[in-house]
């Protein structure tokens, strides 16, 4: 590691280059892109990462859980190399190559039992419209339930299916598809404020007694499709008990199982997806953010049986990229090598440290995680358990201005998702940091209330 001392704050961020570079950004580029903060990359490193004015920080973000494996793990790079001197593209949909075979065989038996097959795509909202696409194709039906808080994408048929906030739908409608949003199981606040223990039962019973029953006849509901944690919804952890519920459900009326693991997928959770700690086994899974260590690489696994679309009924120029696939076949390699081992012991120390810190703070109102997949949330207070956006917003920015980058989700919630290569000291500091910038705003949070 070149740097001795992390975080290393040089020049209060944004520095002049950094400044100059936000300015023509905000100059020729969309201003629809959501900057929580001006942090202006120069490179990185594991878990850690260089702005161009030479501050240094710690990553708890990872490219928004995409660098599973760090920056520039010298492993992928030189397989990126490799490949991009070998051939860069060949249009995987048109003609063969052994890397596109190789790595859907990989992918394939991830989920570990019956036969798979795969669909490669870009991005994460590509997999969500493969996943519709193949659902009805093969139930001949047109309906779909997702949940209130879900993020599936922002492409049209993903679009229909989230519902986290509102302005990712304000003045795009109509919406494409028929979609039935039912509550998601949020034991911290469950919908109808029932016991928490009951709030499995809330979203199954509202969606055989109101759904299925008054808004959409069984027989017309292609696809449940559900994110074992909601991502962008505030790192919502269902109760055990969910996603097998919800299995049974759909077994019963015939419904496919979509299960989103596009934020929880490749090994963050300590297994290679999020549902697999739930014992249960879906019909289609969407995948992308962490399978290629930041390369621009989707896929959809479905069993095989239901993966009958003919030839020519969906395909794209881009998926499956050898560049790509010689950079998710590396990863694959490095997270079953160690990383999600890490991902499993570095995470219950990360989520135990934090919620160490429910003793000081009193503005924490919960802490959860699976593997390095850590959600922290901040309240009003305990009691009421109101969010409290701005103290959140405050205490992100200041975290930034310490050497510590983090991202928000949901109302009120601080995701914590390093690189799994991240270590154990890098995580002290990190939590160090965070309670520091947070003790200074709960000393005026009265502020921001
Ligand atoms: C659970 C989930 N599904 C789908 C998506 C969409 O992925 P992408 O941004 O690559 O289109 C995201 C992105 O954050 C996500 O978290």
């Amino acid at each position: 590691m070149p740097y001795e001392k992390v975080p290393l704050i040089r020049v209060e961020p944004p520095g002049p280059k950094a400044r100059a570079i936000v300015e023509k950004d905000h100059r020729f580029c969309s201003p629809s892109y959501t900057r929580p903060y001006p942090f202006v990359m120069a490179r990185g490193e594991g878990a850690v990462v260089e702005d161009v004015d030479g501050n240094v920080y710690l990553d708890f973000t990872s490219g928004v859980a995409v660098l599973n494996t760090g920056h520039c793990h010298p492993e992928v790079v030189q397989a990126i190399q490799r490949q991009a001197s070998t051939f860069v593209h060949m249009a995987g949909t048109d003609f063969y190559y052994s890397l596109m075979a190789d790595l859907a065989e990989r992918l394939a038996r991830l989920p570990g039992e019956g036969e798979w097959r795969v669909f490669f795509t870009n991005s994460g909202t590509e997999s969500i419209e493969a996943a519709m696409k193949l659902a009805r194709w093969v139930t001949g039906r047109t309906d779909f339930i997702a949940f209130y808080g879900a993020f599936h994408g922002r492409t049209y048929g993903s679009l229909a299916l989230t519902a986290s906030k509102a302005v990712h739908k304000r003045r795009f409608g109509p919406s494409v598809g028929v979609v039935h949003h039912v509550p998601y199981p949020n034991p911290y606040r469950p919908f109808g404020q029932v016991p928490q223990e009951h709030c499995t039962d809330v979203t199954l019973t509202f969606i055989e007694e109101y759904t299925l029953k008054r808004t959409a006849h069984p027989e017309d509901v292609a696809a449940v499709i559900v994110e074992p944690i909601q991502g962008e919804g505030g790192y919502v952890f269902p109760p055990p008990d969910f996603l097998p519920r919800l299995r049974a459900l759909t077994d019963k009326y015939g419904i496919l199982l979509i299960i989103d693991e596009v934020q929880t997928g490749m090994g963050r959770t300590g297994r290679w997806f999020a549902y697999q700690h739930s014992g249960i086994q879906p019909d289609i899974i969407a995948v992308a953010k962490g399978i290629a260590s930041g390369l621009p690489l989707g896929c959809i696994l479905a069993r095989s049986h239901l993966m009958t679309w003919p030839m020519g009924a969906h395909a794209n120029t881009f998926g499956a990229n050898p560049v790509a696939c010689a950079a998710a076949l590396k990863t694959l390699d490095l997270l079953q090598g160690g990383l999600m081992e890490r991902a499993r012991t570095l995470g219950n120390y990360l989520r135990e440290r934090l919620q160490a810190l429910m003793d000081r703070h009193s503005t924490i109102g919960r802490v959860e995680g699976l593997g390095l997949l850590v959600g922290l949330e901040l309240v009003m207070d305990r009691v009421r358990r109101e969010p409290f956006p701005a103290l959140r917003d405050e205490v992100v920015h200041r975290c930034f201005r310490r050497g510590l980058l983090l991202l928000g989700c949901g109302d009120s919630t601080i995701r914590f998702i390093p690189p799994l290569v991240v270590e154990k000291e890098q995580i002290d500091t990190a939590v160090a940091i965070f309670s520091e910038a947070l003790r200074e705003c709960e000393g005026a949070a009265e502020k921001y209330k």
